[in-house]
């Protein structure tokens, strides 16, 4: 059953994320954790095996856009479809919280993952992201 984390699951929720290849040297992944259970717009859904974390995925709606971050699955649980009943526990929590749109933002190096979206219905939108870093 798929279930919002609490601060307790911080610790193995970021080990999922470095196993998973999604964590980098320049974001702080505990505090990212920490920011989207603070805030009320958005959570972190989990999955667990025997009470063991297996699945995360980060969700929050900024008004305009529902949007996932961290979508992880363990590598010892992949391919039994927890991806994809994570993403549609996302498109449910987002649903509910009012946005009418739900997307997100694939790495460029990891654009093997692009077939598991496709088969859920996901495509393209041909943006290019900007960013810079305001902390
Ligand atoms: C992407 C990821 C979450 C998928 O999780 P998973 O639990 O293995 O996926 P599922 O078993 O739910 O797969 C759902 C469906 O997609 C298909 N699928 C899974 N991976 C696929 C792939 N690489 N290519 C094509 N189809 C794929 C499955 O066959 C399944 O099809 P079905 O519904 O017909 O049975 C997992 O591989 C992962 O954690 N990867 C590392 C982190 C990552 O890259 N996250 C995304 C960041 S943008």
């Amino acid at each position: 059953m798929i279930e919002a984390l609490g601060g307790d699951d911080a610790k193995t929720a970021v080990a999922l994320w470095q196993e998973a290849d999604l964590t980098r040297p320049w974001n702080d992944a505990t505090a990212d954790f920490r920011r989207a259970l603070e805030s009320p717009s958005s959570t972190v859904l989990g999955i667990r095996d025997g009470g063991r974390l297996v699945g995360t995925a980060m969700v929050g709606y900024d008004g305009h856009r529902g949007w996932v971050y961290y979508l992880a699955v363990a590598k010892s649980h992949r391919g039994r479809g927890l991806g994809k009943e994570l993403m549609t526990a996302a498109e449910h929590w987002l649903k509910a919280a009012g946005a009418p749109k739900i997307q997100f933002m694939v790495r460029t190096e990891n654009d093997a993952v692009l077939a598991f979206y496709d088969h859920l219905g996901y495509i393209p939108q041909y943006c290019v992201v900007l960013g810079r870093r305001i902390d």
